[in-house]
């Protein structure tokens, strides 16, 4: 039996600098510390924290398994002391993802965002982790789509026989809380006709066919589901294993060489586009966006990220590199354009989607005044 490691990638808004922009340093020292201490303990094997705009992502490898009470709470109280910090510094939207106050074992609809991935190690095992900020789960549909079913993304699904029996693909009913498991290439027009639906339907799993190989994991939470009135954000996470016999790691980058629309931005009530960008420019600013998505990738060796000689985990910041020029530069010409819309559809969501609205009170007031017509 080859060695079982877990990849957990939890995410919170704890509260950010000049409103919704970015994490700031002392929450990142917070969440370091308290890593490296439960490091220390023999909790996390190691770690790394990174933002994606105002979202706090905690990073960890270890050999507990995926729901692991010791590991979500460890989570959880960072989050918690790191909002804290947050509400003493008088930073913005402090612990604004955080839902209830008692850890009650699992940190899955408290409000952070979680994507856990137990995996077999094989004998080499690089990963990538994508963190969006300003968007939602269904952000995630037509990449994944692109990357385990599209073979004109990925040479791998014609040219290499490990993948030649295709991908399934674990589908969440976010509005009906129920799932299913469809093929492909088999169920390929059933797939895209429930995930083009990005509002509702979203991946949260991705096996390889032939041997039940987990590839692909993602957070696919709505809060406002879970806590029936619009409370926080979903800014999402995932994790995606690579190579021999999966999607090359440039496979899994190639869908991102144009930008696409999402849901999301400004008060989570608009489409916008994706615009993938380096650490470095990990931060929202116009009209809170254009929703910004990272790609870290690394190595998974003997339980824990990869080690440089001294001892520190060593991460790939994919998304900083000038491939990605041209789909930052349409993520800006079609964010102008979409802005130049202004509150018109279909720049601005449908009613039944927008986090904030007005039009119940302008009903409500204009009541009288509509007579028949
Ligand atoms: C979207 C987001 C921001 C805020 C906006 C208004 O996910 O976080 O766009 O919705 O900045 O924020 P408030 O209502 O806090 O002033
Ligand atoms: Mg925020
Ligand atoms: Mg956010």
């Amino acid at each position: 039996m080859s060695r079982k490691t877990t990849i957990s990638l939890i995410k919170c808004d704890v509260g950010s600098l000049a409103g919704h922009h970015v994490v700031p340093q002392p929450l990142f020292k917070i969440a370091e510390r308290n890593l490296q201490q439960a490091s220390e303990k023999g909790l996390i094997n190691n770690h790394i924290v990174f933002n994606a705009g105002d979202d706090l992502e905690l990073l960890m490898v270890h050999e507990k398994g995926e729901a692991n009470p010791d590991i979500h709470k460890l989570a959880w109280d960072t989050f918690k002391e790191a909002a804290n910090k947050a509400l003493e510094l008088k930073l913005y939207g402090a612990g604004q993802d955080l839902l209830k106050t008692a850890f009650s074992g699992n940190i899955r609809g408290m409000g952070p965002g979680v994507a856990e991935m137990e995996i077999e190690e094989r004998g080499s095992d690089p990963i990538v982790v994508f963190g969006a900020d300003k968007t939602s789960a269904g952000a995630f549909n037509f990449p994944l789509f692109r990357i385990f079913a599209d073979p004109m993304n990925t040479a791998g699904l014609v040219i290499d026989p490990n993948m030649a029996g295709g991908f399934k693909f674990e589908i969440m009913d976010t509005l009906e809380n129920k799932k299913v498991v469809l093929k492909c290439p088999e169920e390929m027009y059933e797939l895209i006709a429930l995930i083009g639906t990005v509002q509702r339907y979203m991946i949260s799993r991705v096996w390889r066919a032939r041997d039940d190989l987990i590839c692909a994991t993602g957070s696919v939470t709505r809060l406002s589901q879970i806590a029936v009135k619009y409370v926080g954000k979903d800014d999402p996470v995932m994790i995606v294993r690579a190579q021999h016999g999966l999607p090359a790691v440039g496979e899994i980058l190639s869908p991102f060489m144009h930008s696409y629309l999402v849901e999301g931005w400004m008060r989570g009530s608009h489409w916008g586009p994706i615009m993938p960008v380096g650490l470095e420019d990990s931060k929202c600013t116009a009209f809170d966006g254009p929703p910004r998505m990272v790609a870290l990738g690394f190595q998974i060796a003997n339980g824990e990220i990869a080690k440089d000689d001294d001892g520190k985990p060593m991460v790939a910041d994919l998304f900083n590199d000038p491939a990605f020029e041209l789909a930052r530069h349409e993520a800006l010409e079609n964010a102008t354009m979409l802005r130049r819309m202004g509150e018109f559809e279909p720049a601005r969501l449908g009613p039944q989607e927008m986090e904030y609205t007005t039009l119940g009170q302008i009903l409500e007031k204009l009541k009288e005044r509509f007579k028949p017509a």
